[in-house]
């Protein structure tokens, strides 16, 4: 098994050490081991004039191994082995391809030359995971290329090229062709110019390049970039012990603060979102014996904002797409979108136009329902009314192919009854794609009690293709993403009623984590499209007469937030530039006075506790009431669709972080003061801070 992962093989007086891990040649304890049996190798071939580091596969290595994070610490390890890399006598040149990121850009550090292949990118990802590089990365990269770059690159965290590599200095050469032979004749060049060994760890750091100025602005922009986290702290700590420290001293500096910023709530919850996010297609109660069925065709009916941004991610796939709406001018206006989209990514670079032409090729048009006939999806995205959308399951029923999949996009409708507008209602699925649907990761896939296993596996494997994080939901009201949504939203809009201006709601929840206030969401998702789906649900909600009602007076104003420049702020013409809006501030305090509402004042405490309380409370009703198949998933829910801190690992993972008996203290605290109508603890939460247990406690006894 180790002989497969790790060989050597010799090319007169160059050898080569190839690496074979698939899929992406994760660095784990077994290829460590490998490459120091190579290592071990290499030292008893005699006339070995230099060293050739590569992978087989689509990239060179693709970094450590995630899965050891929560064992021994493996730094020492790492550092043993890095050392071997640098310490061998001849030339040792990693030649890289790929994806090479974390651990993997470290390994080549410790080589002598590093060469790439066209189109290789280079990573140190690790402050996004809570941790530091922790393989020398924080003492070998600003000995070669300086510790402000170096710091660049580390609070970057984001892939560069092979091109910037080579700017930057921590790659030599960019090689065409075949790279294994292209890494041979780079070594037998180097000989033929008489190089030999080039240690990073025998320089020291350009002084000029880690002065106290210099310092000081990463700092600051580590602050802000990365509020409420250390890990980018800590990584300048490690960099500018590099200026202070002599090598094997620094590396050990390193290993200690690695080892304490893994200890840390933002690198567990990372790590617990890394993991959970990986977890969610297993489905434990769906029939080993179920197959997914093959996806080559789709079509999506609604070429609207969701439609289209759909059928762009089948496009994106190559899985060819039809869209069909209702009339010739809807129609042409969804499809002068989708040519916007693919657009803008040209314009960013992220696309050649010749690509964009590839991918539009994929979508095409149509008002006849027959051109449906031969897809494998179809996915209904048109506007929300239950009456609409069974008169269009009904059709589908007469025109799909046997075993095509029927899927809703609805947010909000009841699936189950959907599907009962056909004569397959197995076939009928819920597929909840969030807006931007081609950008934002979630998908949540509803089933109801009579979806077949074979479909809801059909659609967890075509989540792969079209890019998408899917998470199992049972059919409920909001599903799991909006259902905890609502006492979120609730609180925040109530908290402007009583007073609180709407920057100070937004802000709270922005400077505690959130991608974006609420009410800010609100003003760009149009908030008069909440306002119709709270009056189709009046009959659930509860009797209170604030109930949503900032939404209902800014839309009976005429305030329907980015679309008409006024909302709960005022943007100008094509800016989405929040400015306060004296205006709003007065519709909503005329509100409140017809309401009685009460004024009070509000701590940021106290907006996060009102929001965030709610929403945890709710997830623990959809883990008891089994909507969710674990509490992982909702937190994937919430990180990947509705900007929730990853760094705070989800609600539920930030539920224990809290305590549970907190959050219950703190859900009983508001139910002191506002009454039980919204501030009921739920059972779970009751039962487990009662009993002392923890939610793994629960999902493993139930
Ligand atoms: N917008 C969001 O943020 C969002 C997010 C998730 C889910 N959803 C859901 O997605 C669905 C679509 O929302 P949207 O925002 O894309 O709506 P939209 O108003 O942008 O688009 C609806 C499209 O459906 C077409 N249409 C209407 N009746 C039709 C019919 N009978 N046959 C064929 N086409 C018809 C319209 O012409 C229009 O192009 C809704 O169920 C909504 O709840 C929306």
């Amino acid at each position: 098994m180790l002989k497969d992962l790790v060989q050597v093989a010799r090319q007169a007086d160059i050898a080569v050490i190839s690496v074979d891990n698939p899929p992406v040649n994760t660095i784990t304890a077994a290829v460590r081991a490998g490459l120091a049996r190579g290592l071990d190798q290499v030292a008893g071939l005699a006339g070995v004039k230099a060293v050739v580091l590569r992978c087989e596969g689509g990239t060179f290595f693709s970094g450590a191994d995630l899965g050891e994070f929560n064992g021994p610490p493996k730094e020492a390890e790492y550092r043993a082995l890095l050392g071997r890399f640098e310490a061998l006598p001849v030339p040792v040149i990693a030649a890289m391809h790929g994806t090479v990121l974390g651990g993997g850009l470290e390994i080549a550090l410790a080589c002598h030359y590093r060469i790439a292949a066209p189109g290789t990118r280079f990573g140190l990802p690790e402050v996004t995971l809570g941790i530091i590089p922790g393989a020398g990365g924080t003492q070998r990269l600003p000995r070669l290329i300086g510790a402000d770059k170096a710091l660049e690159l580390i609070l970057g965290a984001r892939p560069v090229d092979a091109d910037e590599a080579l700017r930057y200095g921590f790659l030599d050469a960019v090689v065409d062709g075949d790279l294994g032979q292209g890494g041979v004749e780079y070594a037998r060049a180097l000989l033929a110019r008489g190089r030999g060994p080039r240690r990073t760890s025998e320089h020291s750091v350009d002084p000029a390049t880690g002065t106290q100025e210099i310092f000081d602005r990463f700092v600051a922009q580590a602050k802000e970039h990365y509020p409420n986290r250390v890990a980018p702290l800590t990584a300048i700590e490690a960099v500018r012990a590099s200026l202070r420290l002599p090598f094997g001293e620094g590396l050990l500096h390193e290993d200690k603060l690695v080892n304490g910023a893994k200890t840390t709530v933002e690198s567990r919850a990372a790590v617990h979102v890394f993991f959970a996010e990986r977890g969610t297609r297993i489905i434990p109660d769906l029939s080993e014996t179920a197959r997914p069925r093959p996806v080559t065709t789709a079509a999506v009916i609604g070429a609207g904002t969701m439609g289209v941004g759909i059928a762009v991610c089948f496009a994106n796939a190559a899985i060819p797409v039809t869209i069909l709406d209702i009339s010739e001018e809807s129609l042409t206006q969804g499809l002068d979108r989708v040519d916007r989209v693919y657009q803008t990514m040209v314009k960013r670079g992220r696309l050649t136009p010749d690509e964009k032409q590839r991918r539009m090729r994929h979508i095409r048009g149509t008002l006849d329902y027959t051109d449906l006939s031969d897809a494998d999806v179809i996915i209904e995205a048109i506007f929300e009314s239950m009456d609409l959308k069974r008169k269009i399951f009904a059709a589908l029923d007469r025109v799909a192919k046997p075993a095509a999949v029927l899927a809703t996009n609805t947010s909000t409708l009841d699936v189950t009854e959907i599907a009962r507008a056909t004569k397959r209602p197995q076939d009928v699925v819920g597929m909840h794609f969030f807006s931007p649907a081609n950008v934002m990761p979630l998908l949540e896939v509803v089933r109801t009690p009579q979806t077949s296993a074979e479909v809801i596996r059909t659609i967890m494997e075509l989540s792969r293709p079209l890019k998408k994080t899917p998470v199992l939901a049972n059919v409920c009201y909001g599903f799991i993403g909006n259902r905890m949504m609502e006492g979120y939203a609730r609180e925040a809009e109530r908290m402007v009623l009583e007073g609180a201006p709407p920057r100070q709601v937004d802000s709270a929840l922005e400077q505690w984590g959130m991608a974006m206030g609420i009410l800010a969401v609100f003003d760009m998702a149009g908030i008069d499209v909440g306002v119709n789906v709270h009056k189709a649900n009046a009959d659930r909600y509860p009797p209170d007469a604030t109930y949503y009602q900032a939404d209902f007076a800014l839309v009976e104003a005429g305030r329907l937030g980015q679309k008409n420049g006024k909302g709960y702020y005022r943007y100008a013409a094509g800016d989405r530039t929040r400015h306060d809006d004296p205006e709003a501030g007065a519709v909503l305090r005329a509100r409140a006075t017809e309401l009685q509402v009460p004024q009070r004042r509000h701590s940021a405490d106290e907006i996060v506790e009102r929001c965030i309380y709610p929403l945890i409370n709710e997830g623990f009703r959809i883990l008891e009431e089994r909507v969710a198949l674990r509490s992982a998933d909702v937190d994937v829910v919430w990180t990947s669709g509705y900007g929730f801190p990853r760094y705070r690992g989800g609600p539920m993972f930030h539920a224990e972080t809290l305590g549970l008996e907190t959050v219950l203290a703190g859900i009983e605290k508001y139910r002191t003061i506002f009454g039980p109508m919204h501030w009921q603890p739920a059972p779970l939460l009751v039962e487990l801070v009662r009993s002392g247990r923890s939610v793994a406690d629960w999902e493993h006894s139930s």
